[in-house]
């Protein structure tokens, strides 16, 4: 069996290369011959710890090759899944299906064998339905081409082990022989026991965006609780190891800061909004507006935090911003809340020195004007107070005793809520963060 990835973007260039990692022959398709010439290269465009390895071993055995052409495609692939990009429409809350039903007209168009089209971008529910009426009109006279939905769960960070080892499987399949053509893919995982659902296509569309719109409720709830803690001093770290003790809440997910980010979590909940919308059932997901407020708010708090310890202004004073990226381990900075408040803190005239182990790059086409370096020693010296944004381990691990000597003011503001309050303050560190009580 042969298999095709059609958007070589991260979703689907991690897939592409999980698949030659499960044994398969790959081929990676993408409009962008730049993107394209970069992966036959063997040459990651982003950063995912341990996928250039695998991207590198399968390419340079032959079994991973990309190409910018549908028409090989459509010969080559027994499958072929669609990972392209459904950003936010401009001016709407809505998903662009323009790449996804450009991606699955034209390989239903050019494949010249029986296949299976499976849908892995998160797409508004109905849209499988759809698209499988579109790739059968598409396909040619005698050529079978059935679609199921396959939705995608991986993390950035952890995309290679939550793709050859997710914790379950969904797939919406309505004829016998594309499911078995698909159990058939993911032998290895089910095997190994990995749980696979099949359901319909509208329900496996909308596990995708129920996972995140859970995940990103679970996120605004404590960020919502740690307005009041941090109102009455208590402390939302404790609370949430309280809370998460109940199984039935669980941990995972409760950690307290600057609030969520990222190509997904923002975009899927404003599009299941939209959807609803359309669907005649806004009510349902009304919440979900408050989730969204709460996560914006926490971006205008810690500004605000920031110049209430620089005394009342930030003008001509120096900030050192630690983390760009929307999350550790990842050099992405899609709708990042570390990069929002560097960029609103230099608005408001700050000077601002960023300094993240690896999405500089990335902020810096992004907001070009702050000042980019390339240590924690640099950014922090000088600094009149430091702002922790994005917990890499290198910040995590940091020492008081390491920033102390090169810092204007020891003054520090965790807004991520890992760093030990009493340890920082012990060592002359005036330590504030979001959720829990200041120490002088
Ligand atoms: C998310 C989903 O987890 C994944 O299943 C889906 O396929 C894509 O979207 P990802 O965007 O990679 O994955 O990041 P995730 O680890 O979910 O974090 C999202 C954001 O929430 C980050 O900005 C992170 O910093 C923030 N976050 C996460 C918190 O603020 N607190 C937490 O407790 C957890």
């Amino acid at each position: 069996m042969k298999i095709t990835v059609l958007g070589t973007g991260y979703l689907g260039a991690t897939h592409a290369a999980s698949m030659a990692e499960m044994g398969f022959e790959v081929l990676g398709v993408d409009v962008d011959p730049a993107k394209v010439d970069a992966l036959s290269r063997g040459e990651l465009p982003f950063h995912e710890p341990g996928l250039g390895e695998l991207l590198r071993k399968h390419v340079d055995t032959g079994c991973l090759r990309f190409t910018t052409s549908y028409e090989e495609a459509g010969a080559f692939g027994d499958v072929h899944f669609v990972g392209v990009g459904t950003p936010q429409r401009a001016g709407s809350f809505a998903a662009d299906m323009r790449y996804v039903d450009a991606a699955v007209g034209s390989i239903a168009a050019a494949a010249t064998k029986d296949c299976v089209i499976a849908g892995k971008s998160t797409v508004p529910v109905g849209s499988a339905r759809r698209l499988a009426d579109l790739a059968r009109a598409s396909a040619r006279d005698g050529v079978d081409v059935s679609l199921v939905w396959n939705p995608e769960f991986l993390r950035e960070g952890y995309a290679v082990e939550d793709t050859l080892t997710p914790d379950r499987m969904v797939l919406g399949a309505e004829d016998a022989a594309a499911e078995a053509v698909m159990r058939r893919v993911y032998a290895r995982q089910l095997e190994a026991g990995v749980p696979l659902i099949v359901t319909d296509f509208e329900t496996a569309e909308l596990v995708k965006v129920a996972a995140n719109a859970f995940l990103a409720t679970k996120i605004s709830f404590i960020n919502a609780l740690s307005e009041l803690t941090e109102a009455v001093g208590g402390d939302i770290r404790t609370l949430a190891d309280a809370i998460g003790l109940d199984e039935r809440i669980g941990r995972k997910f409760l950690n307290a800061g600057v609030g969520f980010g990222g190509g997904c979590l923002p975009k899927d909940i404003r599009a299941l909004r939209a959807r609803a919308a359309e669907l005649g059932v806004e009510q349902s997901v009304r919440f979900l507006a408050e989730v969204d407020d709460i996560n914006v708010r926490r971006r205008g708090h810690t500004v605000d935090t920031v110049t209430q310890m620089l005394g009342g202004s930030v003008v001509g004073k120096q900030v050192a911003v630690l983390g760009a990226a929307f999350k550790p381990d990842s050099d992405d900075v899609r709708d990042s809340p570390a990069l929002d408040i560097a960029a609103r803190l230099h608005s408001i005239g700050a000077e601002v020195a960023v300094y993240d182990p690896k999405a500089n790059a990335n902020a810096a086409k992004r907001y070009p004007r702050l000042d980019y370096v390339d240590s924690l020693e640099a950014a922090v010296t000088g600094a009149e107070v430091v702002v922790l944004l994005t917990e890499w381990a290198e910040f995590k691990t940091m020492t008081p005793e390491q920033l102390h000597p090169l810092v204007a003011v020891p003054q520090i503001l965790d807004g991520r809520n890992v760093l030990d309050p009493e340890r920082w303050s012990a060592a002359g560190f005036s330590y504030r963060a979001l959720g829990r009580r200041a120490t002088v």
